[in-house]
């Protein structure tokens, strides 16, 4: 336990022993000064519960010293108890008082009244150090919470922006095909009868499109689902060479038109990841989906699978179009596609990649890529090892 100071004030210095043994205690530390002057060096650095003041001293009296302290902010509130044997009479006691002391005790002093007087203004002392120290706490607590809540009221404030954003570009991403729709539509029934291959061909181009739309409104949903946490990621043992050869074959039948080639390239064996088939297979048609839809017709995709100490390797390439350095960045961004008229005609939305990383990351894994204009793309997917396949 902490001691409490209590500073004893007097010229005599066998006063001084005598105001120690009255008050002598575990409790207290107990600090003399032998003068005014000293007495307000001590008041300088240090603290008290009480000041025990002799008033007749040489050079600076009782008195004096007195109004110094309570003139000066940092001691103007510690009691002072004077103690006298000679000062008795009632204008030296209106005097003590005026100047701001507590009490005003008579030499011979009472052992058992000094104690107890001076017991009573080390325990306000004590409560008063108490009610400091809680404000403090408190004080500290309420800057802390101010500053949590000033920070999520910025993160609000963000989300609020992103929300708008995101709706602005949904919006814009649905009537963009549905205008496209209409016009189609529209345009075919507008005037004369037509052959009815022209029927047919209108009918057809509005199929794709509402393929394209469908799609994009269940990535919309994902994307919203993954962020309101409505995805669960179900996780098992999965041979990522399975779920690769799978997503060959369907890369093979998307590619069909534009004469390209997807294989299976390089394959270690036998490397299981902790994951779910499900999303897996849609993150790996999302690399294959773009490495066809950005390469050139006859172009070749191929995909590897590596396995090194404590990743599953995944890599798509392709000798595409390519992005430029300066768009790769944010090739991941939701809506975001590098050349804006180029990949709207190829159908995307720029949501995609975006996906993608979401899957990669609640796999706890890393998704970059690297890319040469004019030369092709290549994607690469780390994914943990499972346990079984590590040893
Ligand atoms: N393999 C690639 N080669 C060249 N550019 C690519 C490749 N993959 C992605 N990109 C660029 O990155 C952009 C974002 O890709 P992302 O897959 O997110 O969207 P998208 O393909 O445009 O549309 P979506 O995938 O939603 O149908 C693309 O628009 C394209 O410009
Ligand atoms: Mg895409």
């Amino acid at each position: 336990m902490e001691k409490t100071n209590i500073l004893l004030v007097d010229d005599h210095p066998k006063n001084l022993v005598a105001l120690e043994a009255i008050l002598d205690s575990s409790e207290y530390h107990l600090v003399k000064a032998t003068s005014g002057k000293e007495a307000l060096r001590c008041l300088l650095n240090q603290d008290f519960a009480v000041i025990l003041l002799d008033v007749r001293m040489p050079d600076l009296d009782g008195f004096e010293t007195a109004a110094l302290i309570k003139e000066r902010e940092k001691s103007r509130r510690i009691p002072i108890i004077f103690l006298t044997a000679v000062d008795k009479t009632d204008p030296s006691i209106f005097k003590g008082y005026s100047i701001g002391a507590v009490d005003y005790m008579f030499k011979p002093l009472s052992p058992t009244i000094l104690k107890s007087k001076v017991a009573v203004f080390v325990d306000l002392y004590k409560k008063q150090e108490e009610i400091i120290q809680l404000n403090q706490t408190l004080e500290r607590r309420v800057a802390e919470r101010t500053s949590m809540l000033e920070i999520a009221n910025k993160k609000l404030e963000e989300v609020g922006v992103l929300k708008g954003e995101f709706f602005a570009d949904i919006s814009h991403e649905l009537r963009t095909p549905l205008s496209v729709i209409r016009g189609e539509a529209e345009v075919t029934l507008r005037g004369k009868e037509k052959p009815v291959a022209e029927y047919k061909k209108a009918l057809q181009y509005i199929i794709l499109l509402t393929e394209q739309l469908n799609q994009l409104v269940s990535d919309l949903l994902f994307l919203a689902r993954s962020e309101s946490g409505d995805i669960r990621i179900d996780r098992r043992q999965v041979p990522l060479q399975e779920i690769l050869t799978h997503v060959c074959r369907e890369g093979e039948t998307l590619a069909i038109k534009k004469e390209i080639k997807v294989a299976l390239t390089h394959q270690d064996q036998d490397i299981l990841v902790q994951g779910d088939a499900q999303r897996l297979k849609q993150l790996f048609l999302i690399l294959v989906d773009n490495a066809i839809k950005y390469s050139n017709p006859g172009g070749d995709v191929r995909i590897s699978l590596q396995r090194d100490e404590k990743c599953g390797r995944v890599v798509v390439s392709d000798d595409g179009i390519g992005v430029s350095e300066e768009a790769l960045p944010y090739v991941f961004k939701r809506f975001y596609r590098a050349e804006k008229a180029g990949s709207m005609a190829r159908g995307g939305a720029g949501l995609g990649l975006s996906i993608a990383k979401w899957i990669v990351e609640a796999h706890e894994g890393v998704i970059s890529v690297s890319s040469v204009v004019g030369k092709g793309s290549t994607v690469t997917v780390a994914l943990p090892l499972s346990e079984k396949t590590k040893s």
